[in-house]
Formats: C-alpha cells, sequence, structure tokens
C-alpha cells in the first residue's frame, strides 16, 4: 500500500483563489495518492485576524508533506518568506522553457533557475537610521552559499545540464565574494565545470542567447528579477512555476503574483500553477503522476483552449477542464 502524503493547500489572495482550486482539481485527477487540507494567508487574512500568516498556518505548512501555495497581496513578503522558511527551503527552482503553440520571444529558452532562498537582500534586516535615510543588511554566508551551490550541481548533473553562476562580486566583493568563492570551492569538489557572468549582462544575454542556458545559479534577488525576466522570454508570468525545496518538505508555487488588476473574472492562467503541482508530485516520488499532468499542460497549451494573456479567450476553467479530460 502506497502512503498518502499531506498537501497543505494556501490559496492566498487575488487570482490565488482561481488558480489554485484549478491545481487541486488537476492533482485529484492523478492517481498520486494526496491528501488535502485548506489554511489561510495572505491580506484578507490580515484584514479579519491582524496577521497575514496565523500561526497555525505556518506550523501546519511545517507539518505538510508537502504545500501548494498561490500568491499574496500586498502581505507577500510577510507571507512567502515564512513560509518559505517554515518548510526548510534553501533552494528556489524556477524552469522556464516555451511550449510548442505558445507566442514566445524566445522558443528556444529551456532553462532552470536555482535561486537561493534564505538570504541576501530579502534578509528582511532593513532600517530608518534618520529620517528619509534607509538601509539594508545583505546577508551572504559561506554555509548558504554552499548549501545552493551543492544544490545547483547535483540538479544540474542530474539532468546532464551546464551550469552557469550569476554574481557581482566586482562590486559586491565581499557578499558575492563569498558567494562567488564557495560556489568555486564546491565546483572543484565535485570536479564540475561552470562558467561565472555578472548578472547584469547576464540579463542581456540571457535575452539575446537564452539557448546557451541550462541551470543558473543565483543570489537571492538576481534568482527573482532572472526569472521573471525569462518569463517574458517565454510568453509570461502565466507560465512559471516553482518549488521552494528543503531538505524535508516543500512549497510549490507559480512564479506570478495576486494579479489585481484581473483577479475575480476567472480569466487567470492556470498553467503556472498546474506546472507547480506537477513539480509537488516529483518532490513526493509521483514522477509518472508529475509527467502525466506536465504533458496535459502541454498538449493544451498546443491545441488551446487558452487564456486571454496567451492570446486566447477561454476562462481559467475552460482551460483547466481540457487538462483534466487529457488526464
Ligand atoms: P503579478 O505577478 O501579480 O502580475 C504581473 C502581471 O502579470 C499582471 O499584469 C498580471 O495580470 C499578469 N499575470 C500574472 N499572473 C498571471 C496569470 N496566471 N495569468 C494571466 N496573467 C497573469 O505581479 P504584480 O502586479 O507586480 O503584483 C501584484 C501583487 O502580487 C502585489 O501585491 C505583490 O505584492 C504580489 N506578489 C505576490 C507574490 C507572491 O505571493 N509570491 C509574488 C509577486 C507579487
Ligand atoms: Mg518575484
Amino acid at each position: 500500500m502506497t502512503a498518502t502524503d499531506d498537501v497543505l493547500v494556501i490559496q492566498g489572495d487575488g487570482i490565488g483563489k482561481e488558480v489554485v482550486p484549478a491545481a487541486v482539481r488537476v492533482l485529484e485527477a492523478t492517481d498520486a495518492p494526496l491528501r488535502f487540507a485548506a489554511a489561510s494567508a495572505g491580506d484578507a487574512v490580515a484584514e479579519e485576524r491582524g496577521t497575514p500568516l496565523p500561526q497555525e498556518t505556518r506550523e501546519r505548512a511545517a507539518d505538510a508533506d508537502a504545500v501548494l501555495f498561490g500568491a499574496a497581496g500586498e502581505t507577500a513578503a510577510d507571507v512567502v518568506l515564512p513560509l518559505r522558511e517554515a518548510v526548510g527551503s534553501y533552494a528556489n527552482v524556477r524552469p522556464a522553457r516555451a511550449y510548442p503553440g505558445v507566442d514566445a520571444v524566445k522558443p528556444e529558452t529551456d532553462l532552470v533557475i536555482v535561486r537561493e532562498n534564505t538570504e541576501g537582500v530579502y534578509s528582511g534586516i532593513e532600517s530608518e537610521i534618520t529620517d528619509g535615510v534607509t538601509t539594508l543588511t545583505r546577508v551572504v554566508t559561506e554555509s548558504a552559499s554552499r548549501q545552493i551551490a551543492e544544490f545547483g550541481f547535483e540538479y544540474a548533473a542530474e539532468r546532464d545540464a551546464s551550469v552557469t553562476v550569476a554574481h557581482k562580486a566586482n562590486v559586491m566583493r565581499q557578499t558575492d565574494g563569498t558567494f562567488r568563492d564557495a560556489v568555486a570551492a564546491v565546483a572543484a569538489e565535485r570536479d564540475a565545470e561552470y562558467e561565472t557572468m555578472l548578472m547584469d549582462a547576464m540579463a542581456t544575454d540571457m535575452i539575446q542567447h537564452p539557448e546557451s542556458y541550462d541551470v543558473v545559479i543565483t543570489p537571492n534577488l538576481a534568482g527573482d528579477v532572472l526569472s521573471d525576466l525569462a518569463a517574458g522570454l517565454v510568453g509570461g508570468l502565466g507560465l512559471l512555476p516553482s518549488a521552494n525545496v528543503g531538505s524535508d518538505g516543500g512549497m510549490f508555487e507559480p512564479v506570478h503574483g495576486s494579479a489585481p488588476d484581473i483577479a475575480g473574472e476567472g480569466i487567470a492562467n492556470p498553467s503556472a500553477t498546474l506546472l507547480s503541482g506537477a513539480m509537488l508530485l516529483d518532490h513526493l516520488g509521483h514522477e509518472t503522476a508529475a509527467e502525466n499532468v506536465r504533458s496535459a499542460v502541454r498538449s493544451v497549451l498546443s491545441d488551446g483552449p487558452r487564456t486571454p494573456d496567451l492570446g486566447g479567450d477561454a476562462s481559467t476553467d475552460a482551460v483547466t477542464d481540457a487538462v483534466v479530460a487529457r488526464l
């Protein structure tokens, strides 16, 4: 008998309330043995309960085998960062690939951003030292840098993929110097090859030559920005899934936010969240179900129906129905 995995579902705000139920429907249509429970977080919860992330949600996230998350609105930083911490995540994996049938700026794009998920400028250590003068402390540790490097090189080795490392150690000499040196040490231990690029130059090169990138290991902020850039290359944020990987649990969420401009209209593209669901299945060891979901999503992206962000006129539900029908 296969053990059932507990998945905590947190819809959050805006289109999170539309794309997450779509993903649950698709996961339920696979034969993976999952048990779903719901918890809440986000702007609406903050208004009702005075905090966007109730302690109970945080604890249940830590206990679950996996968390499926939509998006939060203005409270995103107070929800997403602590939730990633609650599931013990140190790596944020964001694949960006173009799909047949979807208009992409660069159809040859097929890369994965492996982003450090715990520190850098997202340390949360900010202050106003005097009126009109604010500071932020960028934290970079050798241990977290080694951890993301080890994860990234292993991820690349499993896929026979090349590695490029983004940094800006020419300016942030100490912090990105630590990052760059830790990556170099891990690569030497593994006898792994890789290239480095300054992260600003990488932004230009990724647009001009996305085909030359496979696995890209980045510090926290750089990975956030470069993955949205990669989304632009393949047809938009509606397509990019992500996995927050930890040593034990994990949280799976679309790269996009709550999209208040289209929330409530039932036209959000569910693909990013469905593909995040596939990453959740992979994480729990249900590789066949994961591949089935990916293949169903690919097929619907290719044949339609499509949501308006991809030039179609279909609803979130119609796209989800089509994916479920293919399972
Ligand atoms: P966003 O990702 O919500 O939206 C950017 C643009 O992409 C909008 O035009 C939106 O309509 C479009 N878009 C995003 N996802 C889409 C989908 N699935 N289908 C079709 N179109 C889609 O980013 P934005 O506008 O910068 O932020 C909106 C809110 O989301 C803010 O309150 C922000 O704090 C929050 N946010 C939350 C995140 C999270 O919870 N992980 C991540 C990013 C933003
Ligand atoms: Mg982002």
